[in-house]
């Protein structure tokens, strides 16, 4: 049996988790994964931008249908970058059933990311996505399996659905996904497919079946996925409440503190016994990202960690050095504040933000945004009148969202998060008022302890010092020697193609 990972370099969307960090991080045996969310318009940005070093480029002339790939460079590179100021051009919003232009963009942007971030090393690296982003997933999942993505990584939902996805795609056979549409009837066609061979351009490749890992917040969950999943769950990441990102709310009635975040309490702690017990592998995340913690995870008979926050702010993650430094200088005085805001994000789920003046957490910025909604990722399918579906977002304008039966309690609070985290990546989208999209920084409670990565006299770390850092109480075999034990991955159960 091949080396799992001790430590899981956590999927961090959007784009925090380039190609570039987890390139950097499986090279050292441990696993990088790449965000997969809302890459097909990260990947637009970046044309529009001029591909700086080609990487795009390089990506796109690797991926197996070249007319696809042609025809997404010809729309959207614009050479020598689109001009200061200038507007990215739009990219439609995802529907159930989407545009084939969409579906494409979708497929050659996941393959390109996970293709960059498996140049040059053999070692496995894996895409996670956020379940409640539903209506992307089968490109999206088809174009990182097209690049030999080895992990597929999961969270933010219920994902049943997705082993079978991944059985389906490796065999290069339709796959099918169910959409959750609010008021939908039992009997309604909310099915989303994607048939591989209607857009292959010729022999497919051989392709192995990634392992998945769900990523869980209580043992229930892990123990429903492994009863009612259509498939092989191969491990679980779970995830404690003072993780970076959206986290699970908190069980039973919601209790908020003085500072008006969500209370946690002992029903909310993971029993470590019971997903022992499950017989699966499993990592500990959320407040994980020190070499106490791993070893301690290890001992408690987990197979490692993952870590998010820590590896935000190294120099490869795609977080904008500017933000980087700033919040890295107040972690270096301990002087860092994550608020787990209750309502920011549309999803209803809570939210980590880092307090940063002239940043969207700023209640005078938030509050001078005109709210717009023209990327759409975190829309909610539901039912019309009429019977069509619909889609709505409670971040979009409020006239909007009442006008498609949106409540008005929904609305207070929240945040754009679709684009303030492409602001937060360097990517943020110019408006006619030349207004630029403010950035919303996302990290873990454990922000002011990344400054343990900062080597006396720098201001700035590597991934491979968080690697070293956290490793440095556990034994690890060589990189190389995992290398080789990855090519004998027993589930890499090989396909021919069709
Ligand atoms: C900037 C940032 C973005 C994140 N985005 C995602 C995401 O898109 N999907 C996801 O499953 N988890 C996301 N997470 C959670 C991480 O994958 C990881 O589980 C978490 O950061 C671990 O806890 P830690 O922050 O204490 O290290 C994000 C975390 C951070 C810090």
């Amino acid at each position: 049996m091949a080396q799992l990972p001790k430590i899981i370099q956590g999927g961090m969307g959007v784009g925090v988790s380039n190609w570039r960090l987890a390139q950097a991080v499986s090279r050292l045996g441990q696993l990088g994964v790449v965000s997969g969310t809302a890459l097909d318009t990260l990947f637009v940005r970046r044309l529009a931008d001029g591909d700086q070093g080609g990487h795009m480029r390089r990506g796109l002339e690797a991926f197996p249908f070249p007319a696809m790939a042609r025809r997404i460079w010809q729309e959207y590179f614009v050479s020598g970058g689109k001009a200061a100021g200038v507007a990215y051009p739009p990219v439609p919003m995802h529907q159930q059933k989407n545009t084939r232009t969409l579906i494409e963009l979708c497929m050659v942007s996941n393959f390109v990311e996970v293709f960059l971030a498996k140049e040059g090393h053999k070692n496995p690296v894996g895409i996670n996505f956020l379940e409640k982003v539903q209506m992307p997933h089968l490109a999206s999942i088809y174009g990182a399996m097209l690049a030999g993505v080895g992990y597929v990584l999961m969270g933010a939902g219920i994902p049943l659905h997705i082993p079978g996805v991944l059985d389906a795609l490796a065999a290069h056979n339709q796959a099918e996904y169910k959409l959750a549409v609010t008021g939908a009837a039992v009997d309604r066609d909310t099915l989303m497919m994607l048939n591989p061979a209607d857009y292959a351009e010729g022999p497919l490749p051989l392709m192995t079946r990634p392992r998945f890992l769900a990523i869980v917040s209580s043992n229930t969950l892990a123990t429903t996925m492994l009863r009612r999943a259509n498939g092989r769950v191969d491990g679980f990441v779970y995830e404690s409440p003072t993780a970076g990102g959206h986290n699970a709310p908190p069980r039973g009635k919601l209790q908020l503190n003085e500072a008006g975040e969500p209370v946690y309490g002992e029903r909310d702690q993971v029993n470590i016994a019971g997903l022992l017990e499950l017989g699966v592998p499993f990592w500990l995340a959320g407040g994980y990202g020190n070499a106490e913690k791993l070893r301690e995870a290890l001992d408690m008979g987990a197979a490692g960690i993952q870590v998010g926050t820590a590896f935000a702010f190294s120099r490869e993650s795609g977080l904008r050095p500017d933000l980087k430094n700033r919040l890295l200088e107040q972690a270096a005085v301990g002087a860092g504040k994550v608020y787990t805001d209750p309502l920011a994000s549309p999803t209803g789920f809570p939210f980590k933000v880092a307090q940063l003046d002239g940043s969207y957490s700023d209640a005078g910025v938030a509050a001078a945004r005109t709210r717009i909604c023209d990327l759409g990722y975190l829309r909610e399918p539901y039912v019309t009148p009429d019977g069509r579906t619909g889609y709505r977002c409670a971040a979009e304008p409020v006239e909007n969202y009442l006008s498609k039966g949106g409540k008005i309690e929904e609305t207070v609070g929240r945040k754009c998060l679709c684009n303030a985290l492409l602001a937060n990546i360097g990517h943020a989208q110019t408006r006619k008022d030349e207004r630029v999209e403010p950035a919303l920084v996302t990290v873990g409670d454990d922000l002011n302890t990344v400054a343990q990565f900062l080597e006396p006299g720098r201001s700035s770390y590597g991934a491979a010092d968080v690697v070293r850092s956290l490793l440095s109480l556990v034994a690890e075999p060589d990189p190389a020697e995992e290398t080789t034990a990855e090519a004998e991955l027993p589930l890499a159960a090989a396909v021919s193609s069709s």
